[in-house]
């Protein structure tokens, strides 16, 4: 059990820059428990639409300048078709809080993927649900849900959500997630605005308590037509930093190198690999809407961000001293296993 005071200690002394021995230390736990292996899911963005008002998200309801797309039943369908010829052995549907996808779709969608590709698994990252939907989800074959707390404290969460939205209703969510037996990631961004060290650090006691099976961690990087369009982004070291000490605290987590890292500067990508992450998640929506799931400027989804392209982010995996994985990569928890 690590305290609060001494995460805090911890992110003050490589705020600037990571110590090389964190890294490494993050590295030999990553090994020790997933050895060489980076697990790659194919991520499709299936809906911007969204009922939420998030500041500091680009496709929050209030951005009017959003281009707003949804893809139909039979174009996720597709994506999965062709992620599957790619080898990739789990489906991401990732949206907005989109109430047009109703719970029966939704489970239909699972279900139809689930009976085409009966080995591969599927995430769900669609936000906050009844314990019925999530239930439902599950019941329709969902074998893992994303869902970012964003922030643990509840001051700051005020900060960088509207009255409606309440960090307590977040937890619960993921609580409830994890009864109901789903593979559960939670996760935060680093750098958002009035973010310091001790919201990181009860971020972190937040993650020990909560026991995800996945955790995602970026930067926070500025959307212009949002509340937060002026503010500056988050730090590289203090983002390698939470996702070495995540890596550390739950040595069994699957944790990406996000995309948000690679965006945020060329090499973070492969950094985040070296500080503990070991899942990928090249983007597989139809490239004509790959543009307008803006939630940040000038993020990245093409090159080796795109499931296209998958043979040379495969060669980038080996370059940084990995081994690209195919395989479902379930949670080593115990109860996963
Ligand atoms: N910068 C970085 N990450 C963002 N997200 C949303 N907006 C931004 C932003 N401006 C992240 C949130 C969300 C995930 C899908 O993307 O953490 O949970």
């Amino acid at each position: 059990m690590i305290t609060k005071n001494e995460f805090i200690s911890i992110l003050e002394e490589n705020k600037n820059q990571i110590s090389p021995l964190l890294m490494e230390k993050a590295d030999v736990i990553r090994r020790e428990n997933y050895g060489e292996s980076v697990y790659l899911r194919g991520l499709i963005e299936f809906t911007n639409y969204c009922k939420n008002n998030c500041y500091y998200c680009g496709i929050r309801a209030g951005n009017k300048k959003a281009k707003r797309y949804r893809l139909t039943r039979e174009e996720i369908l597709s994506c999965c078709a062709a992620g599957n010829a790619l080898g990739f052995q789990t489906f991401v549907l990732q949206g907005g809080e989109d109430p047009w996808f109703s719970d029966r779709e939704i489970c239909e969608i699972v279900w139809t993927i689930k009976s085409r590709y009966p080995t591969s698994a599927v995430t769900l990252s669609i936000g906050e649900k009844s314990r019925e939907s999530y239930q439902a989800y599950h019941n329709a074959g969902a074998d893992r849900y994303l869902l970012r707390h964003e922030t643990a404290t509840e001051d700051h969460y005020k900060k960088l959500h509207p009255e409606n939205m309440l960090l307590q209703n977040r937890k619960k969510c993921l609580y409830t997630l994890k009864e109901i037996g789903f593979q559960v990631g939670a996760g935060c961004m680093v750098g958002s605005p009035g973010q310091t060290l001790a919201h990181l650090a009860e971020d972190l006691c937040f993650l020990q308590e909560l026991q995800p099976q996945m955790v995602g961690i970026g930067p926070f990087l500025p959307h212009i037509d949002t509340p937060f369009g002026k503010e500056k982004a988050g730090s590289l070291s203090l983002t390698l930093t939470m996702v070495a000490l995540t890596r550390i605290l739950l040595p069994k987590v699957l944790l990406p190198s996000t995309t948000a890292l690679g965006t945020l500067t060329p090499e973070g990508r492969k950094l985040g690999l070296k500080c503990g992450a070991n899942v990928v998640m090249p983007n597989l929506s139809p490239p004509e809407h790959r543009k307008d799931y803006t939630l940040y400027n000038n993020k990245l989804c093409t090159g080796n961000e795109a499931a296209e392209a998958v043979q040379s982010l495969c060669e980038e995996i080996k370059m940084t001293g990995y081994l690209p994985d195919f395989s479902r990569g379930d949670s080593k928890m115990e109860k996963f296993i």
